[in-house]
């Protein structure tokens, strides 16, 4: 039971805000540039940086860019990089095989980044979408997006990413029982070590077009996501989902989109325990960081509230755009 509070004024809450130092010393939750996993978008080329219109301040960056960004990355404490690649459009097929070329641009941007920034983690996205001619996440057959034979490519996908050296695989796709396969396809081949964050509660989200714009899916998507993707209406749902990818071997957990997902963070946390994980994705970061230029909000201090909102929703981290700025306010 909860013990009850003195009767004023015995009790003046306010009293531990009357200050910069009491407020800093009871403080319950706090943000640091080790929290961040910060996501990046890879091209071909050399020296190029090209901005993303969708998303202000956010590149696509030839692999020799991605080197110097998981450098500056390091210095500022966040510790683990995210990678995902802009295809070019004549790569897309219907049946994905780039996905598991051992010299596609997320493999060569791994490579690089892991032999030149030994001690920054990496993760790569599991999924077909940037590959596939119909931009889904999963192959399709007649209208319909396949599971098993989707899994057995993403296996592929996996292993081909785990050989060029990613630290974290971020299965993204919400094919049923890819974690179990991807798992003991990994522990066969020798990679026991490689940990598994899954995008287990991924929603139906309209929240993901800049990136999909970012990594030119837009185009190529046919019809909606909401046969593999969740309905955001739903969250028992969600538990489900995680618990059943925790019981095939996942490390870690995500809830993705973020900040309109924050329930979901609190419960998973609360229910498993597990090291959760959000994404404020790229239409979140769209609106703060849009707002932001436009001078309508205060675009630093919006970037940290939304940014601690997750850690105080149970989160032990986020992915997300802000990564290096925020990493640049917070060490000061
Ligand atoms: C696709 C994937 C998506 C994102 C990460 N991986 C988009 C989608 O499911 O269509 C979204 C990330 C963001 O919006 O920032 N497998």
């Amino acid at each position: 039971m909860r013990p009850s509070l003195a009767p004023f004024p015995a009790t003046r809450l306010r009293r531990l805000r009357k200050s910069g130092a009491i407020r800093a010393l009871v403080q319950e939750t706090t943000l640091s540039p080790a929290d961040f996993i910060w996501p990046v978008f890879v091209r071909d080329g050399e020296g190029v940086v090209e901005p993303i219109h969708s998303m202000p301040g956010v590149n696509r960056l030839s692999v020799d860019k991605v080197v110097e960004a998981a450098r500056e990355a390091h210095a500022l404490g966040i510790p683990a990089i995210c990678l995902f690649p802009y295809t070019d459009p004549a790569l897309k097929t219907a049946d994905c095989a780039e996905a598991w070329n051992p010299d596609n641009l997320s493999n060569r941007a791994t490579r690089a980044i892991k032999a030149a920034v030994p001690d920054i983690a990496v993760m790569t996205d599991v999924a077909l979408d940037p590959y596939n001619i119909d931009g889904h996440d999963g192959f399709v057959e007649d209208g319909e997006i396949v599971n098993d034979r989707t899994v057995e490519a993403l296996v592929k996908q996996a292993l081909s990413q785990a050989e060029a050296g990613a630290d974290i695989i971020g299965p993204s796709d919400m094919m049923d029982n890819r974690i179990g396969a991807i798992r003991s396809a990994l522990e066969s081949a020798g990679h026991q070590n490689v940990l598994l964050l899954t995008y287990a509660a991924k929603y139906a989200s309209a929240f993901y077009g800049p990136f999909r714009d970012a990594v030119g899916a837009s185009g190529a998507l046919k019809g909606d996501k909401t046969t593999y993707q969740m309905n955001p209406g739903n969250a028992d749902e969600a538990m489900r989902l995680i618990e059943r990818d925790l019981s095939e071997g996942a490390d870690m957990i995500m809830v993705k989109p973020g900040m309109p997902y924050l329930d979901i963070c609190r419960r998973a946390k609360d229910l498993f325990g597990a090291p959760t994980f959000a994404y404020q994705v790229s239409g979140e970061y769209a609106m703060l960081a849009g707002a932001g230029e436009r001078g309508w909000v205060d675009g630093d201090k919006v970037m940290l509230e939304s940014l601690m909102s997750f850690k105080r929703a149970g989160c032990d981290g986020i992915l997300t755009y802000f990564a290096p700025a925020a990493a640049k306010l917070l060490n000061g």
